[in-house]
């Protein structure tokens, strides 16, 4: 096993890179879409519920293991599930913490790259002149390949924008933790909350934009989000949404923040630490997303329309009809270019924690330098990204975020709290978390962690897959001739898995073999 594994640099590095691995596009993109659809103020009371009961015990469940996984020297949940639970089956268990977010790495990669290509196209005013949803919706869909056109058709561009975007991906995993991802961290972050800030600070000084509308303002779109209406909160459909939403902004059951995490010293605290994580992401969500998509939409197009925009599709409001709207507003290329670089910035601090896990798998089981593992990481996405662009149209991408991003996520999270809490002993967890804290965890959340959590969880797992997932796995809703890419779709992820559990295999076999000869 490898020696001398790096830790932060500083504190506020940790924080902030722990931040930017929870702060991404869910935050600016997802959150406010998926609010939307879900009655805004009606998303609000399960979203806060979800945070409190699940996500933030999640936050200091990885970080725990994360640290323990440290001591171990290992970032990765094959060798720490193995520790709570000696059983061979627990580090394959422990595999799907690799195997999902490195898929979920290659698509959330491709997302990002848009992000860019359209600050590009923003600062260029390649798409000035396309004022209305059927307008903007076409440049998009050229981009994406799904019709030619002269300006951004034929994926040329969406190649173009992947290569960057992954380049400076590798870039940063490959300078390492401190002088990659800790000093990304420090830049981005505080830029993208700058960018976040001038746009929030532009939407409430817009008024009602339509003066024969005086009550469509941004503070409607606020009330519509914030007014809480407790009429749909028997509706699990409404659960489900905030509690994906939960684990997907603040990157829990995903394995990152445990990878994260155990760059940490031994002592070094995660009780305030995994607070704040938290709370900088709910700052960034709840509040600067919260007042940026949905106020301006709902002041230029009404409550009503914006609900039916963030049903049509989950990057609408942010690819459509934001750039529509800033082609109304002085200084409309200046602000499109800044809400894209402001996704870019966001996307990337997450990106590059997305392929962590993988990256020191290869690092910390095989002894393989970071330039090497880096260079794999890069050229599997190479290629698992081909039939996401090249399919996307027949919703490949959909597919693999079923799988990965929300019952994938919400599968592993469960396993984690049931080994932590019930497999390894909530007794020994609770000691875990509170060693070297700098503020006591309050007895209330070991309660939380030992019966709560895993009961809300493995509920919102139940529900999920019958609700959900019968229509799902028999692609119920989806057209005859998408469903062979759909089938593709599923052969990736299970391909992932399996390679991924037979370097699991293979890493073993080695550590035997080396024990064997040493003894
Ligand atoms: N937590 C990351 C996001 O919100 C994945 O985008």
């Amino acid at each position: 096993m490898r020696q001398g594994r790096e830790v932060w640099a500083t504190r506020t590095g940790l924080i902030l890179a722990m931040a930017g691995n929870a702060v991404g596009l869910g935050n600016f993109l997802r959150f406010p879409s998926v609010a939307a659809r879900n009655g805004g103020g009606a998303f609000m009371i399960p979203y806060f519920v979800a945070l409190l009961l699940v996500g933030i015990p999640l936050m200091w469940v990885e970080w725990s293991m994360g640290r323990l996984g440290g001591r171990l020297g290992s970032g990765t949940t094959p060798r720490i599930f193995q520790h709570l639970w000696q059983h061979p089956l627990a580090r394959y268990l422990g595999g799907l913490g690799i195997a999902i977010p490195l898929v979920f790495c290659v698509y959330y990669t491709y997302i990002e790259s848009w992000t860019l290509a359209f600050a590009y196209f923003s600062a260029t005013g390649m798409y000035w002149g396309l004022t209305d949803q059927s307008g903007m919706g076409g440049f998009l869909h050229a981009y994406q390949g799904f019709t030619q056109s002269e300006n951004s058709g034929s994926l040329f561009y969406a190649y173009v924008f992947m290569a960057i975007t992954l380049a400076a991906n590798l870039y940063i995993l490959a300078k390492g933790v401190v002088r990659g991802i800790e000093r990304l961290a420090k830049i981005a972050m505080p830029v993208l909350l700058l960018f976040a800030v001038i746009l929030v600070v532009r939407v409430f000084t817009l008024g009602a934009p339509d003066p024969a509308l005086p009550d469509q303002t941004p503070m409607a779109g606020l009330a519509f989000l914030w007014e809480p209406d407790f009429s749909r909160l028997s509706e699990a459909r409404v659960w489900l949404a905030a509690a994906g939403q939960i684990f997907f902004t603040l990157s829990v059951g995903l394995g990152t923040i445990v990878t994260y995490a155990s760059y940490l010293k031994e002592k070094d605290d995660i009780v305030l630490s995994g607070l704040t994580t938290a709370s900088t992401n709910e700052f960034a969500e709840v509040i600067l997303g919260g007042c940026l998509a949905i106020p301006i939409a709902v002041a230029f197009f009404g409550t009503v329309q914006t609900i039916a925009i963030a049903e049509g599709g989950m990057f609408d409001l942010g690819f459509q009809t934001m750039p529509i709207i800033f082609q109304q507003l002085p200084l409309g290329q200046i602000l499109a270019t800044m809400w894209f670089l402001l996704l870019f910035f966001a996307g990337i601090t997450s990106s590059s924690a997305l392929a962590m896990p993988a990256v020191s798998f290869l690092q910390d089981e095989f002894d393989w330098t970071r330039r090497k593992a880096v260079t794999a990481v890069g050229v599997s996405i190479c290629i698992l990204v081909q039939p996401i662009i090249l399919f996307l149209e027949f919703g490949f991408l959909d597919e693999v975020d079923f799988w990965i991003g929300a019952f994938g996520i919400t599968l592993f999270a469960a396993l984690e709290i049931v080994l932590f809490a019930w497999v390894f002993g909530m007794g020994k967890g609770w000691k875990e978390i509170n060693m070297g804290a700098d503020i006591r965890l309050p007895r209330f959340f070991y309660y939380v962690i030992k019966y709560v959590t895993p009961v809300f969880l493995l509920t919102i797992f139940a529900a999920w897959t019958y609700q959900e997932g019968k229509p799902r796995i028999l692609m119920e809703n989806v057209e005859p001739e998408n469903r062979p890419y759909l089938w593709m779709a599923r052969g990736l992820v299970l391909v992932v898995i399996l390679v991924v559990f037979w370097l699991i295999h293979k890493a073993w076999a080695r550590r035997q073999a080396r024990a064997g000869g040493e003894a």
